[in-house]
């Protein structure tokens, strides 16, 4: 990444969060917006991981939803997640959920939260089905690995959660995690963190992720790669292919809207490929960490703006 693309997605994610931005973004930005989201209801939702099923691409359903103010609101959160979870096993749908701990009121109580998140948890198992959680920026990294090794610890194994290569802990923490045999999601990072506690140069941040990928290819963990970066998905099929490690033993996973052709692709050439799909009408934060990750984001809604 240049100094440019650097400077672009620094002030995105600055102006997230102001409110008046919000309000604008949230009055004008919805068509905008689309491109990247499922939806507003659990019905548009499901719809689209029925349709991307026939293409073989597996799916993660996100309710949006981030950054809660009142403990009620994580209540009904939870509430929204229990419906989504019986809504996949109403219809088969080839789908797991991903969340957010501060939706479930982690900045707000802890216990909640976890109380929260464990009946979601609860309610997946019961369902046959796995829970995601999502991982923010790091006032929150240690309080959601906890939760998740809390939750293992209880014997409520169908829940793993992310770790971003772009922290220096997270290969000591994807060592850890993979002793205790919990699930991960890897990922470059999505958020502004220091340069205290985070690479900040693209090829650091490279090196970190195929150096946590690796570990976790070779010890055989099933390992999700989320990237829509070509190097990265071109390093993980060789890696796989010299070292014997079946395409059973990893998926990749890449964003709603972004790459949907390779998506396909990875799926007709007998990867395991999962879509995450966001639905909701909290859509805002969402929405300007993907325009702050890439211009080419950018460029992308302007032209569906533009009717192109
Ligand atoms: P990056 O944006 O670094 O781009 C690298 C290269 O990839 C580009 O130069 C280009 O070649 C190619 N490329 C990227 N986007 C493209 C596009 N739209 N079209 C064509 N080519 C493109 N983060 C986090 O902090 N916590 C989390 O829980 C998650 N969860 C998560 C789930 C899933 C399924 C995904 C895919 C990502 C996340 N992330 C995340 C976000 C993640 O941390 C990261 O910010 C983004 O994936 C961007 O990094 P990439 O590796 O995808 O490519």
């Amino acid at each position: 990444m240049g100094i440019g693309s650097k400077w672009y997605r620094k002030s995105l994610l600055t102006i997230t969060g102001i409110p008046m931005v919000e309000k604008l973004s949230t009055t004008y930005g919805k068509g905008l917006a689309s491109r990247f989201i499922a939806g507003e209801t659990l019905e548009e939702a499901l719809k689209e991981v029925e349709e991307l099923g026939k293409l073989g691409i597996m799916a993660t359903l996100d309710h949006l939803g981030e950054g809660i103010r009142q403990l009620s609101e994580a209540a009904a959160y939870k509430d929204q997640y229990i419906k989504l979870i019986t809504g996949i096993a109403d219809c088969k749908a080839n789908s797991n959920v991903s969340l957010k701990p501060t939706q479930m009121g982690l900045a707000l109580d802890p216990a909640v939260c976890y109380a929260n998140i464990r009946d979601v948890v609860k309610h997946a198992r019961r369902n046959r089905n796995f829970v995601r959680i999502d991982m923010e920026n790091t006032p929150y990294t240690q309080a959601t690995i906890d939760i998740v090794r809390r939750l293992h610890k209880e014997g409520l194994t169908n829940v793993g959660t992310v770790l971003q290569a772009y922290l220096f802990r997270s290969e000591q923490d994807a060592a850890e995690l993979l002793r205790e045999r919990i699930s991960l999601r890897l990922v470059k990072g999505a958020y502004k963190e220091s340069d205290e506690v985070a690479f900040q140069k693209t090829s650091e941040i490279i090196r970190s992720f195929k150096r946590i990928i690796g570990l976790h290819l070779e010890n055989r963990a099933y390992t999700a790669i989320a990237s829509h970066d070509d190097e990265i998905i071109s390093w993980v099929k060789a890696y796989a292919r010299t070292k014997g490690i079946p395409k059973s033993a990893f998926e990749f996973q890449m964003l709603y809207g972004l790459r949907m052709n390779e998506q396909a692709k990875l799926a007709k050439e007998g990867y395991r490929i999962r879509c995450y799909i966001p639905y909701g009408v909290m859509w805002y934060p969402y929405f300007t960490r993907r325009l702050a990750e890439k211009p080419v984001n950018l460029m992308m809604v302007l032209k569906h703006m533009s009717g192109r």
